[in-house]
């Protein structure tokens, strides 16, 4: 099926290419051998789609698009404090070669006029003009995401004629703008207004501006994060030169043109669009180029300016642990607390890339919520990102319940490092960081240990063989001889007690003191808990119906004491009494259903 995105370009193109306006450029003789009907659109995404019409093979020179690429490896060569003691950053107003000097210091008004952007290329790295060459080709080539070549023609064109360039280049010496020997770096510039790109470059040039200066596709960082919002700032104040602010008003990107015929637009985190057609308005800009990324802004709404999301859609479900209480079987003193107080312990979905504004909205319902709430477990599951701001809102947050003994835990946050490192660069120094956990499961047992803590609830009560569940409803003579068979195990923290796939030995175990967890083993050969187990709960018990080999790990969780029957003495005494295997054959088949009913609470609470 075509998409309706390319649809829509098909159709746009086919409308905007009705457009005979504007003329070649000609002060370079060589750009006007250009066809005038050349005209292609590409749009890109942050994860490497590409929609193209037209001639989106047809090469031509990149020119004045070189620019912010340039600057932004002076930047990364250089620093910030370096470069804008040479460059300023304030829009001039003026065409593309106006001589718009700071009339104090000689420093070119921006970048993005030829006499900033000539002051540029003699800044980045390089000890000599063939190696600073050789470092504007590798970035511009990461931007792109390809090696480039350049037109000779073209280059060779514009040295032999560029006088007003040169002259421009001069003043820069005479105003120590320029250090070295600025006819080199001169050349360094026609140079770079020569690369060959297609509209499909260009397109992934600005994809990688406004992926926060990543390629979408190789993955290879063009440009440290730091300098990318540097390069967009100074795009859409300068870019568009003395039409810098009816670009704005109209179509509110930050851009840049070329005499070439090219232009780039970008919507940071959104995409990266490149439109060519060497028809140029009077002060040098694509005629066509312009009315496309008009149209493109109304029809799709990408005035930066325009309305951002809803910031409510950082918030999805919420439930409460009584919805999806801990897979844990608590004894039945702590059942009945957990049972009362369980929906006091809250899950929140969180959704998308979490930033300031959603993070607001989230923060306010959690407050609303307080007063009922003994914890809140944020689900990250379906979080892509998280700005370092919402995540230091969040810690501050996060403290302040804390101060009010509402506990804040994350869930599912997995491997997205991202996440992670926001979460702990932005936690205060005093604070002993945030609470994660691997899985939602593991995330509500712990609240309701807290939970129970809050309600000065004792997490252990000393029990006996009586009190199991297993046990329950054995006649007392009965159960007298079970006692008496049993032995007692002690397990040390982590020690494995039951193996996966191990041959079933016949034992059945009933906790006495402590915790254990069970584990099923996952194709990536790590285990997910599916369960814990408390004092008076029991394990193994599947070989009494004759299962022969293990099916879960079960490993103590701290120091763990068990009764442990063995199958000869528990078949022994059934032939005595068939009253013990009906027992505990009933109270294993509750156990399942209840097991069963738990699964189905849960499954409903997540759907
Ligand atoms: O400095 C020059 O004249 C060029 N080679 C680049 C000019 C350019 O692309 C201006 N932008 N619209």
């Amino acid at each position: 099926m075509q998409s309706p995105i390319q649809a829509y370009l098909d159709g746009l193109h086919a409308r905007v290419a009705e457009m005979q306006g504007g003329e070649l450029a000609n002060y370079i003789p060589e750009l006007t051998k250009a066809d005038p009907s050349w005209f292609s659109i590409c749009l890109v995404t942050m994860d490497g789609a590409v929609y193209s019409t037209g001639d989106s093979a047809q090469k031509f020179t990149i020119q004045s698009i070189s620019k912010p690429f340039v600057y932004a490896t002076a930047l990364a060569d250089r620093g910030v404090k370096f470069v804008a003691g040479k460059v300023g950053v304030e829009p001039s107003g003026d065409a593309f070669n106006s001589i718009s000097l700071d009339p104090k210091t000689g420093a070119p008004l921006n970048p993005m006029i030829n006499a900033g952007a000539i002051a540029t290329a003699s800044l980045v790295a390089g000890a000599t003009p063939a190696a600073q060459w050789q470092r504007i080709v590798d970035s511009i080539g990461t931007f792109i995401g390809r090696d480039l070549d350049i037109d000779e023609d073209v280059y060779r064109s514009e040295s032999d004629t560029g006088f007003r360039n040169r002259a421009i280049a001069w003043m820069l010496k005479n105003f120590g703008i320029i250090d070295g020997e600025p006819m080199a770096s001169l050349e360094n510039y026609f140079r770079q207004c020569s690369i060959l790109v297609d509209c499909r470059d260009l397109a992934f040039m600005a994809a990688t501006l406004a992926n926060g200066g990543v390629h979408p596709l190789t993955g290879r960082r063009a440009l440290p994060l730091e300098h990318v919002e540097r390069v967009l700032s100074v795009m859409a104040t300068c870019g568009m030169y003395d039409f810098a602010g009816s670009w704005v008003y109209e179509v509110g990107m930050p851009a840049k043109s070329g005499v070439g015929g090219g232009i780039i637009a970008v919507l940071p985190g959104r995409f990266g669009i490149g439109v060519f057609s060497p028809r140029l308005d009077p002060k040098g800009n694509s005629v066509r180029g312009i009315e496309v990324c008009r149209h493109l802004s109304r029809d799709f709404g990408l005035h930066v300016f325009s309305r951002a999301g809803d910031p409510s859609m950082a918030l999805g479900r919420i439930y409460t642990a009584d919805q999806a209480p801990s897979k844990r079987q608590p004894s039945p003193t702590m059942r009945s607390y957990l049972n009362d107080n369980a929906h006091r312990i809250k899950y929140l979905c969180l959704h998308g890339f979490l930033a300031v504004d959603g993070i607001e909205y989230v923060i306010r319902r959690m407050i609303e919520m307080a007063a009922d709430s003994s914890s809140f477990i944020l689900d990250m599951h379906q979080v892509d990102g998280l700005s370092e701001s919402a995540a230091r809102l969040l810690n501050d947050a996060r403290l302040r319940f804390a101060g009010e003994n509402i506990a804040v835990v994350f869930s599912r946050i997995h491997r997205r490092h991202a996440i992670k490192h926001f979460l702990s660069t932005t936690s205060p120094k005093n604070d002993r960081g945030y609470l994660s956990f691997e899985d939602n499961d593991l995330a509500v047992e712990w609240c309701e240990n807290h939970l129970l803590g809050d309600l000065a609830m004792p997490t252990r009560d000393p029990i006996s063989l009586a009190d199991c569940p297993l046990l329950r409803g054995l006649p007392p003579e009965l159960l007298a001889q079970v006692e008496k068979a049993a032995t007692v195990q002690h397990y040390r923290q982590d020690e494995s007690i039951l193996t996966t796939g191990q041959a079933g030995d016949g034992r059945v175990f009933f906790i006495a003191d402590g915790h254990v967890s069970i584990l099923v083993p996952l194709k990536n050969g790590a285990h997910q808990r599916i369960t814990t187990l408390g004092p008076g709960m029991s394990f193994g018990e599947m070989a009494l119906l004759g299962q022969t080999t293990r099916s879960a790990t079960v490993v103590a969780d701290g120091e763990v004491s068990c009764w442990v029957l063995e199958a000869d003495d528990i078949d022994r005494l059934a032939r005595e009494a068939p009253t013990l295997r009906i027992v505990l054959l009933e109270n294993i088949s509750r156990d399942m259903a209840e097991s069963l009913r738990r699964a189905t609470q849960w499954i409903a609470a997540l759907a």
